[in-house]
């Protein structure tokens, strides 16, 4: 299954990612912790990356489509994968659109979360504190100010993925307001139901 979850930072992308990852056995690929990891170990990309994440601005699309080629390549994503924060721009989505089909492949699902603008501070507000109070290091971008230039960015250059998606006919909204397990459930019914369809397609193709 090849999933993408789409939705507002702190909306609850990765908290919902690394939950179908780990039910269906697949990679969960958060293109914001492959960026983080990268300019931790200072690779090549770092320097480019680093202050445009700082500042809350999305890194340049060639340099984030070259990550996910080079990651959903490995032998444990043939299976499928579900992507975290990736496609972010149309450009982007419609590069991946073109790698999946040139190996025969597509999206099952563009499942996005929906949420108030209000609540986002608070989320991201509690995750740094609970870094903090565990000791870990706070992520530079989670603070007042660059919150609010990665929701403009949202706005500009990720929310027309929504009308790309429902046009192809993959986008499912779901309601990220609801309590952590309460969105798990409704993700998975979602999931399920496409799954259920698949089956009987697949019957009817053998009588
Ligand atoms: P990225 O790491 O993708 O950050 P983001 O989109 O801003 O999203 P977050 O990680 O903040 O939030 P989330 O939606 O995953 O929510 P989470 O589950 O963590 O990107 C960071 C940066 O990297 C970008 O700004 C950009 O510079 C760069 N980048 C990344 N991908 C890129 C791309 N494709 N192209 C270009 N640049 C790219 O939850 C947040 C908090 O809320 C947690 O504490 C969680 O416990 C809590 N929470 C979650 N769900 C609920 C719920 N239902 N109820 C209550 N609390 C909840």
């Amino acid at each position: 299954m090849r999933i993408v979850v789409l939705g507002l930072p702190g909306a609850g992308k990765g908290t919902q990612a690394s939950r179908i990852a780990e039910k269906l056995d697949i990679p969960h690929l958060s293109t914001g912790d492959m960026l983080r990891a990268a300019v931790q170990s200072r690779t090549c990309i770092d320097k480019k990356a680093k202050a445009v994440m700082e500042r809350g601005e999305l890194v340049p699309d060639q340099l984030v489509v070259a990550a996910v080629i080079e990651r959903i390549a490995r032998s444990d994503a043939r299976r499928g994968f579900v992507l975290d924060g990736f496609p972010r721009t149309i450009a982007q989505a419609e590069a991946f659109d073109d790698l999946l089909h040139t190996r025969g492949l597509e999206l099952d699902h563009a499942i996005e979360l929906q949420v108030d603008e209000q609540i986002l501070l608070t989320r991201v507000m509690a995750r740094a504190r609970e870094a903090r109070e565990r000791g870990e290091q706070v992520r530079a971008d989670d603070n007042h100010e660059t919150l609010r230039i990665r929701l403009d960015a949202y706005k500009k250059q990720t929310a027309p993925l929504i009308d790309y998606y429902r046009s192809k006919d993959i986008l499912k909204s779901i309601d990220g307001l609801q309590p952590i397990d309460t969105v798990t459930e409704n993700v998975f019914r979602v999931i399920r139901r496409t799954m259920l369809k698949g089956c009987r397609g697949d019957q009817r193709a053998h009588e």
